[in-house]
Parts: C-alpha cells; sequence; structure tokens
C-alpha cells in the first residue's frame, strides 16, 4: 500500500511514538537488511531519545551475509547494537528476549540488588511500512494479530504479546515515514519494494538495480538470464537499458514490431530480486554511508 506522508501525518506519528516510548524498556528499530541505511528513518534518534534500542537487520535471507556482517559492525561502531533476524521464517527471533536481557543489563542488575524480581521487558517495534513490522508481531504472537495495512494516525487499543514469560511487545508498532528527499534511497526504497512502483517511473527503478548488480552481483545476473559479454560496471544509464534490453529479449518481453518490452522486463527484474530468485543481495554498503 502506498502512504502519503504529509507533515501531519509525520507529527502524528512522532507523537505517537513517544506515547508509547513510556511504556516500554527497550525499543526495536526493523531495518530492511538489504538497504538499511535507506530503510532508516531520518528522525529516529530524535524520536527515541534515550530509550535502549536494538537495531533489527530483518529479511536477513534476502541480504548478502557478508553485507549484512559489515552493516551490523558499522551500526556497533556508532553505539547501537544489532540483531539479524527473518521475521518470515522466524530464524533469529527467538534471540529477542536475550538480547534485550543484555542491553538492560545494568537495570536489571540494579532491581535485583534492590530485591527485586525483575518484571518482563516491554518492548515496541517501530519502523517504515513494509519492513516487516506486523510480520514480526504475528510471529512472536505466534498467531496473526498485527493489524496490518500501516496508516499513519490510526488509533486502536493496544495489548501487550507476551513471548515466553521474559518479553513483552505491544501488538501496535510504531510506523515511521521513509526518507524522501534522497533520490537513491529513494530508487532503493522502490527496488525492494518498500515504495510502491508507481511512486517512480518502474524502468528508471530497473535501472538502478541493474547498475548495482552489475557492479556488485555481475555472475548472478548473468547466470539467471544467461547473458553474455556483461560490462563490470555501467557508467551511463543507456549502458542499463542495454542489458535491460538483453534481459528482455532472453526472457521473450517483445511487444509487436519485435521491440523489447522494457515495462514487462523491468517488472520482472524486480520481482526477481524480491523474491530472492537472483540469490541474496544487499543493495547499499556502509562504507559509503556517513
Ligand atoms: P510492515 O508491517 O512493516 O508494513 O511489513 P509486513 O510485516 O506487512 O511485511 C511486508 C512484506 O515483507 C510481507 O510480504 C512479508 O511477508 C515480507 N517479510 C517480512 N519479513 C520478512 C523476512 O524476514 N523475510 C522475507 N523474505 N520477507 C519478509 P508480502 O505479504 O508478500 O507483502 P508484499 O511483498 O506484497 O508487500
Amino acid at each position: 500500500m502506498t502512504i502519503q506522508w504529509f507533515p501531519g501525518h509525520m507529527t502524528r506519528a512522532k507523537r505517537q511514538i513517544e506515547e508509547k516510548l513510556k511504556l516500554i524498556d527497550v525499543v526495536f528499530e526493523l531495518l530492511d537488511a538489504r538497504i538499511p541505511q535507506s530503510s532508516r528513518n531520518p528522525m529516529v534518534d530524535e524520536i527515541t531519545g534515550t530509550k535502549p534500542r536494538l537495531v533489527l537487520l530483518n529479511k536477513a535471507d534476502l541480504a548478502d551475509a557478508e553485507q549484512t556482517a559489515e552493516w551490523s559492525r558499522y551500526f556497533r561502531s556508532k553505539g547501537l547494537a544489532t540483531h539479524a533476524i527473518d521475521a518470515n521464517a522466524g530464524a533469529g527471533v527467538k534471540d529477542l528476549a536475550n538480547k534485550a536481557k543484555e542491553l538492560l543489563q545494568e537495570k536489571i542488575q540494579r532491581q535485583i540488588n534492590k530485591g527485586m524480581k525483575p518484571r518482563p521487558i516491554r518492548a515496541l517495534i517501530i519502523g517504515i511500512p513494509n519492513v516487516g513490522k506486523s510480520t514480526l508481531i504475528n510471529r512472536l504472537a505466534g498467531r496473526n494479530i498485527a493489524v496490518t495495512g500501516d496508516r499513519p494516525g490510526v488509533t486502536k487499543g493496544q495489548q501487550w504479546i507476551r513471548f515466553g514469560g521474559e518479553l513483552e511487545l505491544l501488538d501496535t508498532p510504531g510506523i515511521l515515514w521513509p526518507k524522501f528527499d534522497d533520490p537513491v534511497a529513494g530508487f532503493r526504497l522502490a527496488a525492494t519494494g518498500a515504495i510502491k512502483e508507481d511512486v517512480l517511473h518502474l524502468d528508471e527503478v530497473a535501472c538502478f538495480v541493474l547498475k548495482v548488480l552489475v557492479e556488485s552481483y555481475g555472475s548472478a545476473l548473468k547466470d539467471r538470464y544467461g547473458l553474455e559479454g556483461l560490462p563490470s560496471e555501467l557508467p551511463d544509464m543507456q549502458a542499463a537499458i542495454d542489458v535491460l534490453e538483453s534481459i528482455g529479449k532472453r526472457r521473450g518481453c517483445i511487444v509487436s514490431g519485435g521491440h523489447v518490452d522494457y515495462e514487462k522486463t523491468a517488472t520482472l527484474l524486480l520481482r526477481d530480486l524480491r523474491s530472492g530468485k537472483l540469490g541474496r543481495m544487499t543493495l547499499e554498503s556502509p562504507e559509503f554511508t556517513d
């Protein structure tokens, strides 16, 4: 679903998260492991303030494992703990209670020193649309309870989901808005499906993707579409269009007159990328961040 975010929505979303923060001990900031920087809300530090936070690199099953390790190092260097998960299949999800405990170790120890029995850690999941918030909440709950369809400003009664006795989670996530002012981040968000196609031109998104794939995952691209003589980089848009055309020809995406149907080819490429058929891929590196 495409959401039109307006300043009023953002203010309301920020206020709603600030209200929820009063109820919880730890924030789980959900990012897309394929685009950890582009899937981050630009104001997340300001919004979460001093609340302990665990960065969850979700959809790790679709991301390049080496790059996920790089990103974890990057976030650690910024003082943020990270954990890679696959909310769909559940990989890494059962470690969440322990990861949260590690973050709150000192607080828990103080409670123990005072003779108090530590109560379950209360957590809130936050993230931009499509990053997997509902999937993770449903996985932790063991059933479908999360309200799907992110809409800023829609309030409803919230409840706690108990997970394994040590962790409690708010069933309504904090919904953040994506980056708008960085066009490259926009392409990455569109490539992974976080922004729907109608926001950007499909063939432009495909050309952006091809540039990244040719430079970082050339052999996977060659293998998937049987491409010959793929260059090691694409210096301009025309070079990317040439590769898109080759894929279209190989896959029979042809319109009358024998021309390549670029839109159909772009759809095919993006579907293959998003479903992991091209292999595990990460579309941005921490070395270019900051
Ligand atoms: P949201 O609440 O943050 O908006 O995201 P949601 O849970 O609805 O997840 C968005 C899509 O991402 C869903 O696909 C979901 O299955 C998928 N997803 C979530 N976590 C993971 C993960 O760890 N690995 C993989 N591979 N996929 C994950 P969908 O229902 O097909 O939606 P869409 O792709 O049609 O948007």
